[in-house]
């Protein structure tokens, strides 16, 4: 399976998500600046992903004897919605905190071993997520994607993407639709290329296809990941899920979410408070730099959209599975009740 991000001796290494699926390119990012670029660019994307990208950046900038206010200010100022990133952020602050009286090569090797451990960390909670999504997957039916939930957006196995793999690897015969999902085409260029190097049969579609085939009866649920969910199941994903739900919800279809405990935002009551990242115009006006609609053209580009919690059949995370009523449901197994 695909490497998205590793420690190295020479800086953490990435492989450049822009480039899929056409080319396999590998970014080394030497400074915490570095690590903060490739997330706003999405060389790195993702909500677990943007996770351990930060909590390295923060491993980074402290070796090389950076403020760690400074650092932590610079990775949270990347990117607003996924809560993850701020989760990991603050994960390393507290232990940096915590380590007063330490020298500066142990609080730096302390800082290090943390980053890695919350990426292994994910590797293994995406297989938890699996064990408990894979039940809910029906056999002999396709399972419809958007975005990309996958090895790609997390530090291995994904969660929609995991909860897939773990249908399949318990003997399921699924296959999967993946949404093309405009305007970055994380379907098109990183699910379709993902599931393809996995041999996991996938047929991709442009989103406003995926009415045609949820009423179609071929499918059999709905699974996506999620960058942010509030107390009350409110679930911020990638712009377009909420349309899937909906359009799920008329045809009688399951919609899933797979998320890890930590992108639960158990500070907000609703959806509506969740921030959403405004994208540049030209991930609409142009598609790889060719310009298909005119200039000056008037252009909005949220990058996510909340999905109310109606619409949300249940939530797949590593500690079980959370259903209606979510406020009490969520806080269960995130251990506040
Ligand atoms: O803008 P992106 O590509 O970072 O958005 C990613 C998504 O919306 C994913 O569905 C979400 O982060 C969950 S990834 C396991």
């Amino acid at each position: 399976m695909v490497e998205t991000i590793q420690w190295t001796p020479n800086g953490v290494v990435m492989i450049d998500q822009t480039k899929l699926p056409r080319e396999t390119v590998y970014v080394t990012c030497r400074t915490y600046q570095e690590v903060a670029h490739a997330i706003v660019t999405m060389i790195i994307r993702g909500a677990p992903a943007i996770g351990v990208a930060a909590a390295m950046g923060v491993a980074l900038g402290v070796r090389a004897g950076n403020d760690i206010d400074t650092v932590c200010k610079t990775l949270a100022a990347t990117r607003p919605t996924a809560v993850n990133l701020f989760w990991a952020i603050d994960r390393m602050k507290k232990l940096y905190h915590s380590l007063k009286g330490a020298t500066a090569g142990a609080v730096a090797d302390r800082l290090e071993a943390e980053a890695k451990l919350i990426k292994e960390e994910d590797i293994e909670i995406n297989r938890a997520m699996g064990r408990h999504g894979a039940p809910l997957v029906p056999d002999g039916k396709t399972v419809l994607t958007h975005c990309n939930a996958g090895a790609l957006a997390t530090a291995g196995y994904g969660t929609a993407l995991g909860v897939i793999r773990a249908a399949i690897e318990a003997g399921k015969k699924i296959d999967v639709f993946a949404d093309e999902t405009r305007p970055f085409l994380q379907g098109a260029r990183l699910t379709a290329w993902e599931l393809q190097q996995d041999g996991i049969a996938t047929t991709l579609i442009t989103d406003n296809m995926a009415g045609y085939f949820l009423r179609s009866g071929r499918i059999g649920c709905v699974i996506v990941g999620a960058d942010r969910i509030a107390a009350n199941g409110d679930v911020a994903n990638k712009v377009g899920t909420y349309s899937v739900a909906v359009l799920a919800k008329e045809n009688g279809v399951p919609f899933y979410v797979a998320a890890p405990i930590s992108t639960l935002d158990l500070t907000l009551t609703s959806g509506d408070q969740i921030p959403i990242e405004q994208r540049a115009a030209t991930e609409v006006t142009e598609v790889f730099g060719v310009p298909v609609a005119p200039e000056n053209i008037a252009v909005q580009n949220p990058a996510f959209d909340v999905t109310p919690n109606r619409y949300v059949t249940a939530i797949i995370t590593e500690r079980g599975v959370a259903k209606a009523p979510f406020e009490h449901s969520l806080r269960t197994l995130a251990g506040k009740d």
